[in-house]
């Protein structure tokens, strides 16, 4: 089955995703989610959308693609909601998205992997990170078993509690998000390499003086602070100390070509 997958990524998590889940299938592909959004007529036979999970709910850019998104009536379309153990109704959230274009989600699994959310204190421990990975393979099993049979109506969600409380938080911080960039700033350690500036998705960092300033047209993916050689980036007092986080198989040569748009992966 000729299979597309969509993928957008901070920290490269969803990316691996979406590479071990096309490495089972034949025929797979990958593209990134392109940026400014555009109409987009894919012909594939099924259609993966494969993002992280941002302040318990979509990211702007995936609401974006999905609105852009055409597909053939019978093209089989499922979701991978990549997250840090907090999917809360992500993905019901985004069944309910496509549902108003008329694009009927198949399924939606989630999976937790290390988090790149610093404010939270960085990835954890590297056992904790490791167990993390394993648990991630034996779901992405599931998963592509599931592509294969072409499974329906399974959608992952929190428990109701948080989809309810969670929800509401995210409705209350969506619009904020573009201004959340007031609280990164370079510190003395910056050497004005300029990979904040080309790693961004957003385009939304300018060089200054040789020194980064934020446009505030973020998405928070927080990607310009995470892959800082020199870790310069910091968000509000605190991350001066905290640890940085990129998956380990996904290189900074993968984000920059996320960063020129929809480039094919494979
Ligand atoms: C701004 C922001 C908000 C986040 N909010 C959540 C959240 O609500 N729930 C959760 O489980 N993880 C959250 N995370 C963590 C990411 O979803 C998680 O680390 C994911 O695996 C990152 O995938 P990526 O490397 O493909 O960007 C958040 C990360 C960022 C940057
Ligand atoms: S990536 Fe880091 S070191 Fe390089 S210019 Fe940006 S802040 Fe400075
Ligand atoms: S400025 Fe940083 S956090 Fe904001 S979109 Fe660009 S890379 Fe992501």
């Amino acid at each position: 089955m000729k299979t597309r997958r969509y993928v957008y990524t901070g920290t490269g998590n969803s990316l691996w995703v979406a590479r071990q889940l096309a490495a089972e299938l034949k025929g797979a592909s990958i593209a990134f989610m392109p940026y400014p959004a555009k109409d987009l007529k894919v012909q594939a036979e099924a259609v993966g959308i494969i993002f992280p999970v941002h302040i318990w709910g979509l990211p702007g850019r995936v609401i974006q693609f999905v609105n852009h998104l055409k597909v053939k009536p019978e093209t089989f379309l499922f979701a991978v909601a990549v997250n840090a153990g907090q999917p809360a109704a992500t993905l019901l959230q985004l069944q309910r998205l496509m549902a108003t274009r008329k694009l009927p989600l198949s399924f939606g699994y989630s999976i937790a992997l290390p988090s790149n959310y610093i404010p939270w204190g960085g990835p954890g421990p590297m056992d904790k990170q490791q167990k993390r990975f394993q648990e991630a393979r034996e779901k992405m099993k599931a998963i592509t078993d599931a592509v294969m049979r072409q499974e329906r109506d399974k959608v992952d969600r929190g428990p109701l509690w948080q989809n309810i409380l969670f929800s509401l938080l995210y409705r209350l911080s969506f619009r904020q998000v573009r201004k959340m960039d007031k609280k990164f700033w370079a510190d003395e350690k910056c050497n004005s390499c300029g990979i904040c500036f080309k790693v961004c998705p957003a385009a939304n960092i300018e060089m200054t003086k040789g020194k980064p300033t934020w446009l505030h047209r973020c998405e928070q993916c927080l990607a310009c602070l995470q892959w800082c050689p020199q870790e310069a980036i910091q968000y509000g007092e605190k991350t001066v100390t905290y640890q940085r986080y990129h998956h380990p198989e996904v290189m900074l040569k993968d984000m920059l070509e996320q960063a020129k748009a929809d480039t094919l992966q494979k």
